[in-house]
């Protein structure tokens, strides 16, 4: 038998309740349309909505929607050169598209407040390569430095992309992350602000974006396209009528989500709010106690309204983290090191472009760890969470 504690607060706590599984129940027995269908219609409509911009793209993960993302530049011909730049601090899909699609990925330093891009670093791959493009990622939540960003892109005319798959519903200068870039992708998985079980979104207002992700989330064809489009597609490449529902225009991918997971998401959508609301003040807990202690480097950004998947604190060093992780271990909190970590310490960088380093993006590697940020907490956990980190000594 095993003596570990049981878990009391988990990282991460599913948004589906019983009230959404009672409503997919009683939809599934009204024997609907299973596929992707009008419901997938409707769901892009209300994440379009909440969100303020005109195109959304459904798919089947977080990860199809970086990977739709980065593609649609590329059959789109937007991208002036081969060269990205990447976060260090991100997630393995966040940078993978670029090593897939053969694109010359550069990777960028973490900032040490925000822990998202480095405008310094930044600023000096612009000089030294012009990149076509620059990915960033607002980690865990927290906006990178959107004014030191924007300056930059002004500066050096990169098509920049959001990758908020952490970060729904935090604002930088009371707008929300996700309506900065060309394209923004959010993930509907397990744990994040809104679940779909599986899902991912892509939003954009750039009506041609929009056709080219509708088009490579499904085999390339034109089925998802507006009547009028599909008709100038089949006239230019001069498709006999039998033959244009299954015409190939581009080298697509299957990345469908389903009607499903779409009424899912509309539940999801209506509640919302509550979620975010939650969220926020958890992490300003977080921040009050943690954050203004001088055992640990937070994540911050006076110009943010941060709404966080999960908190993240930097201890001293590695054997700080360790002890911290096992006195949370004892008081039955879950934690983690943060996010993928630095993307080049991992392998599938470091066998392919050898080792690199980027001090704060390894530091944060080596000592930073996660704590648990969901609606389901109140502030009395949250402060009994942090009573378990503060406790521990330096
Ligand atoms: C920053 C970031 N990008 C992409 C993803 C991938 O999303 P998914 O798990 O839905 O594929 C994640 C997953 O957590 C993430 O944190």
């Amino acid at each position: 038998m095993s003596n570990a504690t049981p878990i009391r607060y988990r990282l991460a706590e599913t948004t589906i309740d019983q009230t959404d599984l009672e409503d997919l129940c009683a939809w599934l027995k009204t024997n609907p349309w299973l596929t992707q269908g009008p419901l997938v219609k409707e769901f892009e409509h209300g994440w379009a909505n909440w969100i303020g911009l005109p195109h959304a793209c459904f798919v089947n993960s977080g990860s199809s929607a970086n990977l739709l993302m980065y593609y649609a530049l590329i059959v789109g011909e937007r991208l002036a050169n081969q060269k990205v730049v990447v976060p260090a601090v991100s997630w393995v899909t966040s940078v993978a598209p670029a090593i897939q699609l053969g694109l010359e990925p550069l990777m960028c330093e973490a900032d040490p407040d925000t822990f998202g891009l480095d405008p310094n670093h930044l600023e000096r791959l612009c000089q030294e390569h012009k990149p076509a493009m620059v990915l960033l990622v607002h980690v865990l939540g927290v906006p990178c430095k959107m004014d030191e960003i924007l300056a930059l892109q002004e500066k050096y005319r990169f098509i920049l992309i959001e990758d908020t798959c952490a970060a729904m519903g935090s604002r930088y200068q009371g707008k929300l992350v996700g309506t900065f870039g060309t394209m923004a992708s959010f993930s509907l998985y397990f744990g994040h602000h809104a679940s779909t079980m599986e899902g991912g979104m892509v939003v954009t207002q750039d009506d041609d974006l929009r056709d080219l992700l509708f088009m490579l989330r499904s085999h390339g064809w034109t089925k998802d396209l507006s009547p009028e489009k599909q008709y100038s597609y089949a006239e230019d490449f001069d498709i006999p009528v039998f033959n244009r529902a299954f015409t190939f225009y581009l080298p697509g991918f299957n990345c469908r989500a389903t009607d499903l997971q779409a009424r899912l998401g509309l539940g999801q959508l209506k509640k919302i709010e509550h979620a975010f609301q939650r969220r926020r003040e958890n992490h300003r807990k977080y921040q009050e106690l943690i954050g203004n202690s001088e055992h640990f480097q937070c994540q911050h950004n006076p110009k943010a309204e941060i709404c966080s998947i999960s908190f993240m604190a930097l201890a001293k060093d590695s054997e700080h983290r360790t002890r911290v992780g096992a006195a949370l271990k004892e008081a039955g909190i879950e934690t983690r090191p943060v996010g993928g970590g630095n993307m080049s310490r991992q392998p599938f960088w470091r066998k392919r472009y050898g080792v690199q380093t980027f001090p704060m993006a390894d530091r944060l590697h080596d000592a930073a760890f996660q704590l648990p940020n969901h609606p389901d907490l109140s502030l009395h956990d949250i402060e009994t969470i942090c009573s378990v980190v503060l406790g521990v000594r330096t």
